[in-house]
């Protein structure tokens, strides 16, 4: 669950006056409708008219329907193996096998609408992390598995608390794009060590501190996960921020890249694509996600501002606010 900042009063919600939460009116919700996709099935192959679209649907009806080899970058955070409500639906925690089997059902339509020289990441959490590297090396080629640390969450007394998820990086050939200087790590020197001239060594003095340049590794200690402060923050009750995706498209996409989210929730991928000039295609089931994604989009067209990224470095957490 995500942090809340509501309350309640009179029983009326409330919120703190810095509460930046994207939420929707009535009328809003009449207007993104209008610029949603429902194409429930019914698509003649054609994906020229879906370019930059939300499509609201269900993704195992839709994915058969994209033509195959169009995707440069697909993005999938599918629901965990655990109960979860999202708005008008919800997921049940199920045994192994039958997770497996619902894996597989999308895997395979993915596998074949990834171009041959594209890249598949899928979020997963320690138990289904497993399940994901099974199903996912019958048909693509494993590269490397992300964890990164949710830095929140609540605390357990009966075990540890729960704060890392995976990212699996899949390809489906070794003919693959990824761009390690795109994804540099800005971090504050500690110990600002000189050679024997005073010379930094590997990092650079600025009017900010002194800074150096790190590869990115495997582990990012650096998410934030949305929260009611934030401005990317929805209601959405798994949000990825918008650092996380960026990471991801910047290291395995060119602008002008076509790029897929089939659970979309509340359009972090279309959103973080749009702001990084890629072309995108975001599925969800759910109206109201989609139109937060709407209205999302819309905010872009003004603000193309990510949080924890600036002139083309990826900062520490908290070490930037805007
Ligand atoms: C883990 S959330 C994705 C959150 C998203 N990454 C974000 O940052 O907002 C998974 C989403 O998949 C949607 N979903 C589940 N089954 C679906 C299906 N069969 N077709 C389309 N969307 C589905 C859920 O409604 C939920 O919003």
């Amino acid at each position: 669950m995500k942090d809340s900042s509501k309350v309640n009063s009179n029983n009326k919600e409330k919120y703190a006056p810095n509460n930046r939460t994207i939420r929707l009116d009535e009328k809003e919700k009449i207007k993104y409708l209008k610029n949603i996709v429902n194409i429930n099935g019914q698509n003649n192959g054609s994906i020229d008219n879906l370019i930059n679209k939300i499509i609201c649907g269900d993704t195992f009806e839709i994915l058969p329907y994209l033509k195959k080899e169009t995707f440069d970058l697909i993005i999938i955070d599918p629901p965990y193996n655990l109960s979860k409500t999202f708005n008008s639906s919800s997921f049940k925690k199920t045994n192994d096998i039958e997770y497996e089997n619902w894996l597989e059902k999308w895997m395979k339509p993915v596998q074949q609408i990834l171009k041959n020289n594209g890249s598949l990441y899928i979020c997963c959490d320690w138990q289904s992390s497993p399940m994901i590297y099974n199903i996912g090396k019958k048909y693509f080629i494993p590269q490397n598995r992300i964890t990164w640390e949710r830095e929140k969450g609540r605390g357990s007394k009966t075990n540890w608390k729960n704060s890392l998820e995976d990212i699996y990086f899949f390809t489906k050939t070794n003919d693959y794009k990824f761009y390690v200087d795109k994804v540099k790590i800005k971090k504050k020197v500690l110990a600002p060590y000189v050679d024997e001239k005073g010379k930094p060594k590997d990092w650079q003095k600025t009017e900010e501190g002194s800074y150096r340049l790190t590869h990115p590794s495997n582990f990012w200690g650096d998410i934030t996960i949305p929260f009611w402060s934030m401005p990317e923050n929805t209601d959405h009750p798994t949000q990825k921020s918008e650092k996380l995706i960026a990471k991801l498209i910047l290291a395995s996409s060119d602008e002008n890249d076509f790029i897929l989210d089939p659970f979309g929730g509340a359009g972090t991928t279309a959103v973080t694509a749009k702001k990084l000039n890629r072309r995108f295609i975001s599925i969800e089931k759910d109206e109201l996600y989609c139109c937060l994604t709407q209205k999302r989009l819309e905010m872009a067209e003004k603000d193309k501002t990510i949080q924890g990224y600036k002139d083309n470095f990826f900062w520490e957490r908290n070490s930037l606010y805007k």
